[in-house]
């Protein structure tokens, strides 16, 4: 009999079913046990009866352990108050592996505790659909630019370059040669836009940034669009559209679970629509001096500035026209005051911070040249960079979204480190 996987039992209902999965939880009544099995698709009750299976595997059964590993058979009966709305009459039941005393009880733990035990703590229903969210919104994130016209072109993680700035690169011995793990895909993105107009990148990107906050994970997913012939303006509107398409699915699809699993304020995803309000940075400046905070014209947000600029809006809203001197080398300047850039951050609302960082990209071959220069980068490695000014030079933006700190934001969470199965942290590297 095939293996039946329990987010498919309805099928089998008024038949037999055979399952394999692990204790998630186990009680007895007299001559009854119930038995919360989970097989990875879901959780079921299975009741079994002494009566029904025998007496000595009715002993053996009464001996399992949290997540021993079991085959269970017996039949499928719908019952509404069980959760999920079946149950399984057990007929039979063989022992797998009889799991040792497991770590993770259903009492209280430490943050450390747990993710020194990420490897186990995977199993727990709120870190599964955690994760589970996570997967829908990386195919959410693929199709919303496949069903668009965009060519997914995946850029090296190994780069002779920096691209958000040399004190957050991870270097590494190519061979003899120093070679950096990618910060972003970006400077690629710009040759490949060239190539077929609009692209995006979905990989891994590396930032050794020796910061200890929850939105702060040393290796993350980053989905970067770029788009040839777009400007700042444009950008701003594919972003937007993308944000609230995403959310919205994500909302579809996971309402309950978000409210009943992670006590998500649904509601407040709901009202994630266009047109999303944008403000210069001009303008967050002044905000945050009004409402009396101590911020300097000229600096970046700190994470308390995001959190106070986001009370004003109930959705995610754009900050643009950020000081050149903050921004990387490659922005271009804003026509209208050069000591501005046409760069662009989104900050998601209740407090969730900067989810998005993009910008219109420098098209002029001298002004790269001298900020090249300026930055103390390499003008030989940034050879095939400037080659994109030299042959059809073309105005283009993009946009890089941190896929963790995007989850934590659907999924209503503190950390970013639960939205990635096995979190990089400035002082965790294992398991
Ligand atoms: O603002 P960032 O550094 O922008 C870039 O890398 C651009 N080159 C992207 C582009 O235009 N193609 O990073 C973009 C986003 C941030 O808004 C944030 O969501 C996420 O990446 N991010 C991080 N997420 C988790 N941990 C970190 N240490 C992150 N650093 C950036
Ligand atoms: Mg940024």
């Amino acid at each position: 009999m095939k293996v039946a996987e329990i987010r498919d039992i309805g099928e089998y209902v008024g038949g037999e079913a055979r399952m394999k999965g692990w204790i998630y939880n186990i009680r007895s009544s007299g001559k009854i046990l119930f038995i919360i099995l989970r097989d990875g698709t879901g959780t079921i009750q299975c009741v079994a009866e002494e009566s029904v299976i025998g007496e000595e595997p009715f002993e053996k059964a009464s001996g399992l352990t949290q997540e021993s590993s079991v085959e269970i058979r017996g039949n499928v009966v719908e019952d509404r108050r069980a959760p999920g709305g079946y149950e399984i009459k057990v007929s039979g039941l063989d022992i797998i592996q009889l799991s040792e005393s497991y770590p993770i009880t259903p009492k209280e733990h430490g943050d450390s505790f747990l993710l020194d035990h990420r490897h186990l703590w995977l199993r727990s229903s709120r870190q599964n659909l955690i994760l589970r969210i996570r997967a829908a919104v990386i195919r959410y994130i693929r199709e919303f630019f496949d069903n668009r016209g965009f060519i997914c072109c995946d850029t090296p993680i190994f780069t002779p370059n920096a691209c958000e700035g040399t004190t957050t690169l991870f270097s590494t011995d190519y061979f003899g040669d120093n070679a950096f793990l990618t910060q972003s895909g970006q400077l690629y993105n710009e040759a490949t836009a060239a190539a077929f107009r609009k692209v995006y990148c979905f990989g891994p990107t590396f930032r050794a940034e020796k910061s200890k906050t929850r939105r702060h994970l040393i290796e993350f997913w980053m989905v970067e669009p770029e788009v040839a012939f777009a400007d700042l303006d444009d950008i701003m509107v594919l972003a937007e559209d993308f944000v609230a398409e995403i959310t919205q699915r994500a909302v579809k699809d996971f309402e309950e679970p978000l409210r009943e699993v992670l006590d998500r304020d649904v509601d407040r995803l709901k009202k994630v629509q266009t047109p999303f309000p944008r403000i210069s940075y001009r303008q967050a400046a002044e905000i945050l001096k009004d409402k009396g905070e101590d911020f300097e014209f000229g600096k970046d947000f700190g994470g308390n500035h995001e959190t106070v600029l986001s009370e004003e809006f109930d959705r995610p809203f754009f900050v643009h026209r950020f000081p050149a001197a903050i921004k990387a080398f490659y922005m271009e300047p804003d026509p209208e005051d050069p000591s501005l850039s046409l760069s662009v951050d989104l900050l998601a609302s209740e407090g969730y911070g900067e989810i998005i960082g993009g910008g219109q990209r420098a098209y002029d071959l001298d002004f790269l040249k001298k900020k090249i220069r300026e930055d103390n980068l390499s003008e030989a490695d940034f050879q095939w960079y400037l080659d994109l000014r030299r042959y059809g030079a073309f105005p283009h933006s993009g946009f890089g979204l941190g896929l963790e700190r995007f989850l934590t934001y659907i999924c209503g969470i503190q950390h970013v480190r639960e939205t990635i199965p096995f979190p990089r942290l400035l002082n965790r590297l294992s398991p």
